[in-house]
């Protein structure tokens, strides 16, 4: 199915976030109803280079499709073969990173410096549509700047190449990730966009997904940290999407973490695992009360065997109805996007 066929069905979608959405988070998050999946970035120069952890990126399996390998990069003929490769690797399709705001992508003219030079975008779109069959979307900010804020004209160059959707996160790269997803803006762009638009930016809760579809007439909404707190805000939303009841009123978080772990454990070596195990049941546990020792104790851990012996214990005591509203703490203030 095509991606854009897949958001007819679920307009939820799990943001790319790089060393979070692995092989591992995407398998687990399609249990939860995600919609369509994208690989975290993966560098266009790293694909040309062969590089054995760049390859490692792109693996996925059958239950994630339809699935995206977002590159980056600077140059148009690399992305374009770099494509190539993701595509006879049997991805569905390729989305192009022009949001990363970090100093070493932007400092070559990749990720959001893009927005920059909608000259050298549209190169890049032409050369990576011209080299494959499978669809191209891309994932931007509003702009630059304050005073840049041209995702309109970015989405019109990307309709009269032939891109599939625009994804938007409702921040200028100046912002980084302060202040707050300006979804007026993403309102705006799609009122006046021929292409499907999927808005993203500071959703928590599978109410406020519902909300932006309806209010900003969005054909899709990305979600990334959100999901890290509650891993049900997917099925929760396309269930109040549909108008049908709730389906995680008693939620099972031992079974949730053991899930993720099995994943985890079948696609990441020991220290991986034990690093991924930590963060996620530390995220997991937010807002239950007795989650600030948790971490503390899953902080203090030396064996994996402890992490999942001790988050069992933690998540078997936990109920529904303790959870506290964290949404006013800062929380992961940075990424690729
Ligand atoms: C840790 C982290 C890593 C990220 N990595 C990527 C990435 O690889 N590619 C990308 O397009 N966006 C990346 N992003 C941006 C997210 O996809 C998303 O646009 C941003 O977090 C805003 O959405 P949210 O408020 O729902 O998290 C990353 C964000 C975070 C927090």
């Amino acid at each position: 199915m095509s991606p854009t066929d897949a958001i007819k069905l679920n307009p939820f979608i799990l943001a790319p976030m790089a060393g979070i959405t692995d092989h591992a988070f995407r398998s687990f998050m399609k249990k939860l109803e995600t919609s369509v999946v994208v690989t975290e970035l993966v560098s266009a120069n790293g694909i040309e280079y062969k590089s054995e952890r760049t390859m490692k990126l792109m693996s996925y399996d059958e239950s994630q499709r339809p699935i995206g390998v977002q590159l980056f990069g600077e140059e148009p003929e690399i992305l374009a073969r770099a494509a190539q490769v993701a595509e006879s690797e049997g991805c569905d399709f390729i989305d192009l990173n022009f949001g990363c705001p970090v100093p070493k992508v932007v400092k070559k003219g990749a990720g959001s410096a893009m927005l920059k030079d909608p000259v050298r975008l549209q190169q890049v779109l032409a050369a990576v549509k011209g080299a494959v069959k499978i669809p191209v979307t891309i994932k931007i900010r509003t702009g630059w700047d304050a005073n840049s804020r041209n995702a309109v004209e970015i989405t019109n160059i990307a309709y009269n190449e032939g891109i599939s959707w625009v994804a938007i996160h409702g921040r200028t790269r100046a912002q980084g990730y302060s202040g707050t997803a300006d979804w007026n803006f993403i309102s705006e762009v799609k009122s006046k966009s021929k292409l499907p638009i999927i808005g993203n930016g500071d959703i928590i809760t599978p109410q406020q997904a519902v909300f932006r579809m309806k209010e900003s007439g969005c054909d899709g909404v990305m979600i990334g940290r959100g999901c890290l707190k509650n891993p049900f805000i997917f099925m929760d939303a396309l269930s109040l999407w549909k108008n049908e009841p709730i389906k995680s009123m008693n939620r099972d978080y031992v079974s949730i973490f053991n899930n993720l772990k099995s994943e985890i454990v079948s696609h990441c070596d020991e220290h991986i695992t034990g690093i991924q195990l930590r963060k996620f049941a530390a995220w997991f546990s937010t807002g239950y009360s007795g989650a600030a020792q948790f971490r503390k104790n899953l902080f203090q851990t030396k064996s994996n065997e402890e992490i999942i012996l001790l988050a069992n214990e933690f998540f078997a005591n936990i109920s529904n109805i303790e959870q506290e509203d964290t949404s006013q703490e800062d929380f992961l203030m940075g990424g690729h996007g």
